[in-house]
Parts: structure tokens; C-alpha cells; sequence
């Protein structure tokens, strides 16, 4: 036996023993895409899907694909510098109109475009500074930046969504450029980003402020222009990273910025100039999506919000702690990983598929189950979800009083 496989065994206990006892909830393979799906002929609804506006399977968007694959094939053999497309370009074009920057660069993955804007800004004269609930492609980003030789940027953390904290970290930081990462919606507490004092402090302290919107676009602000247009901030903030894995039908990254600031990207990102380049039907669905965006946004965006304000308004009725959320990801509280797994595989056996997130994911206590609302959810899924979560949870005890042990 390798070390490695002698690491394995001792790090992965818990997850043989899950396994061994058929309570294991994840990498559960599905037989279509969507949020009706089905495992092994086992029906279910996906509940914890981030299709949010319902278009990943409109089939538009898959017969752009199908035809895009016809031109281009599956994939174009290296990184965009030689491997750039027309559609690539117009989506690009048609990306900053939409949401309001100068020029917009697209990358292969979310993950990929926000490790490109940190390792492309950071050095020896920069301090990083992150909200302590960041997402991973925020951590590792900064903790590249932080251990690449000859750069070795300073890392600094503030309290989750303070702007006070924030602005202490500013003041003390020992380098003189600053950039400060956020997100505009968090994805395990479904809570938005207070943006307006963040960018208030940022722009008084002098430090770039750049927004992680993955969860943002398309969901938030009146035409679906994310976060920024939600808080009425929009021409304030340098710097926006978005994804495609949303509301945008497939895979890839945006970075949002003016025209110099992109190209330092465009130029300098080795996780974007050593990555190959995003496939064009990928691109030929995302435009496809962007189109309908531009044409219907503001009806759109509004059902997707209806839907989750009804969704939210019932489960609170019943009881449920849906934590800090404020829009449609609506984490349910558990605040224990057996009961979150357990009951992961009681709303299976009843078509029902949600998500656990069980320590280490989150901290022990805030064990939960991942439940967003999609534009494409019916009223009577919701309505179904509430009732059996309902169920079940009272017989657990999350709700109504004692727990049955
Ligand atoms: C906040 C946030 N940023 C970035 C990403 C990464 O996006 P991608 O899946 O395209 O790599 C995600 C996806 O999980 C995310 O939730």
C-alpha cells in the first residue's frame, strides 16, 4: 500500500462507513439533465439545483448547442489565446452590454476566472482581503497569490458581511493595493452581500472592490443584471466574476471589468492562458440564454422571484430555520449531519432530492440541507416539497416541538 493509499484510508473513514451502510448521499448518477430526473428508474424532483431561471434544457438553448457542434466540433484543442471564436467574441460583446462594463472576458469555468482575476492583480504590493464565509475559488486563488514566490501577497480576512470589520482590516493592511473579495449571494446561506457599505468602504479606503456573482446574475436586480443592480450600485464596483454553471445553461466563467483591467487578465492569468478554451456549444447555449435575458429579464427574473418568495413564505409558516438567507437559496437548517443525511434519504425514497451539507462542509451546528427555488420548480413541486419536508420533519423533531430519538 502507497502512502497515499494509507492516507486515504485513514482521512476517508467516515465516508467507507457511509458507504458500507448505504447512507452515502452524493455523486448519485443521473440519466438526463434537468430538475425532473430520475436514478436507476428512480423518479425524483431536483430541489437543489442551480438552473435558477428553469432554461438549462429550454430547447432553444439545446438546439444552439446542436448546431454549434456542427461548426465547431466538441472542443478546439487549446487555450483561447489561439483557440478564440467568433462566437466567443460576441458573447463576450453582448455580456458587457447586458450587465454594464466595458469589456467582458470568457473563461472555461467560475472557478478558473476568479483565480485568474486574483493571480492576475496580486503581488508583493497587494493585500487580499476576504469575507470569512468566501467561496473555495476565492480561498485558493488567494492562497496561490499568497505562496507564489516572488509575490507572496499579504491574505487577510474580516467578519462575514461587516462592513466595521472590514474597514479595520483596510486601515491595518501592510501593503498599499488593496482588493477585496466578495460574493454577491453566499451559496450555503443563500444571504446577499452587504454591497452597498462594502463598496462605501472600499471606495473610501481606496482599496478595488471585486464581487463574486455567480448566484447573482440573472437571479437579482429588476432585469436580472445581479447583484449590483439589486443595491442600486452599478458603475461603483471595478470588478465582477460570474459563472455559466447557473443561470446560464452549462459551464464557464465571466470577469467583468474596463477594458485595461480585463486585458491584464487576458494577459497575465495562467489559469486562464494554460486552460483550454470553453467549448462553443457551451458558448452557443449561454448566448442562447444571455438572448432570452435581453428580450424577457424583468418576466423572468420576477417569476423565479414569486416563486421564491411563495416558497419562503411557506416553509417559515411550518416552521423551518432557513438560517440567513434573503432570496431564493434557502439552506434548511438540520444542525446535525446525521438527521441532514438521514432525512437526505427519506425525501429520496419519496422523489425528492435535496442536497445534505453535513460537517466539514459547514461548521458543526450548521448542518443543513441545500434548497434553492428555480424559476422552473411548478407551485405544486413546492407545495409538495413543503408537505413532505414537512412530514418528515416533524417526525425527526427539526419542527413542532421535542425530537423523537
Ligand atoms: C460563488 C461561486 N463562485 C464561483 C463558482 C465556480 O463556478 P464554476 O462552477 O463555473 O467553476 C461557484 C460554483 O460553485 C460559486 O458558487
Amino acid at each position: 500500500m502507497t502512502w497515499i493509499d494509507e492516507k486515504a484510508r485513514v482521512e476517508l473513514e467516515y465516508i467507507r462507513d457511509a458507504k458500507s451502510t448505504g447512507m452515502y448521499p452524493f455523486y448519485r448518477p443521473f440519466e438526463r439533465g434537468g430538475i425532473r430526473n430520475s436514478v436507476d428508474g428512480h423518479q425524483v424532483v431536483n430541489y437543489s439545483s442551480n438552473d435558477y431561471l428553469g432554461l438549462t434544457m429550454h430547447p432553444k438553448v439545446i438546439e444552439a448547442a446542436h448546431k454549434a457542434i456542427d461548426t465547431f466540433g466538441c472542443g478546439l484543442s487549446s487555450s483561447r489565446v489561439q483557440a478564440t471564436t467568433t462566437m466567443h467574441v460576441e458573447l463576450e460583446e453582448r455580456l458587457a452590454k447586458f450587465f454594464g462594463f466595458e469589456k467582458a472576458l470568457v473563461t472555461t469555468t467560475g472557478y478558473q476566472a476568479m483565480l485568474a482575476v486574483i493571480m492576475a492583480a496580486a503581488d508583493k504590493d497587494t493585500t487580499l482581503v476576504l469575507d470569512n464565509l468566501s467561496h473555495a475559488c476565492i480561498l485558493d486563488g488567494s492562497f496561490l497569490a499568497a505562496g507564489t514566490p516572488g509575490r507572496q501577497a499579504e491574505l487577510r480576512f474580516f467578519n462575514h458581511n461587516s462592513a466595521k470589520s472590514l474597514k479595520r482590516v483596510l486601515e491595518s493592511r501592510e501593503r498599499k493595493n488593496a482588493l477585496v473579495l466578495v460574493e454577491g449571494v453566499y451559496s450555503l446561506d443563500g444571504d446577499m452581500g452587504k454591497l452597498p457599505e462594502i463598496t462605501e468602504v472600499c471606495e473610501e479606503t481606496g482599496a478595488v472592490l471585486c464581487v463574486d456573482d455567480a448566484h447573482g446574475s440573472g437571479t437579482l436586480g429588476k432585469h436580472g443584471r445581479g447583484a449590483l443592480e439589486h443595491f442600486g450600485i452599478e458603475g461603483r464596483v471595478p470588478l465582477v466574476v460570474t459563472a455559466f454553471s447557473k443561470v446560464f445553461g452549462g459551464i464557464g466563467g465571466v470577469v467583468f471589468g474596463s477594458e485595461d483591467t480585463v486585458d491584464l487578465v487576458k494577459h497575465n492569468a495562467r489559469s486562464f492562458l494554460f486552460s483550454a478554451t470553453l467549448p462553443v456549444p457551451v458558448v452557443a447555449a449561454a448566448l442562447t440564454i444571455l438572448e432570452m435575458l435581453e428580450k424577457d429579464s424583468v418576466a423572468l427574473v420576477a417569476e423565479l422571484h414569486e416563486k421564491s418568495a411563495y416558497m419562503r413564505k411557506r416553509l417559515l409558516e411550518r416552521g423551518f430555520d432557513l438560517g440567513n438567507s434573503n432570496t431564493h437559496i434557502m439552506p434548511v437548517m438540520v444542525r446535525d449531519t446525521t438527521k441532514a443525511i438521514l432525512l437526505h434519504h427519506m425525501l429520496w425514497e419519496k422523489g425528492i432530492y435535496l442536497v445534505p451539507i453535513p460537517y466539514p462542509g459547514v461548521k458543526k451546528g450548521e448542518e443543513r440541507m441545500r434548497l434553492n427555488v428555480t424559476r422552473g420548480h411548478t407551485y405544486e413541486e413546492l407545495d409538495r416539497c413543503v408537505e413532505v419536508l414537512t412530514e418528515l420533519a416533524t417526525m425527526g423533531g427539526l419542527i413542532g416541538g421535542a425530537p423523537s430519538e
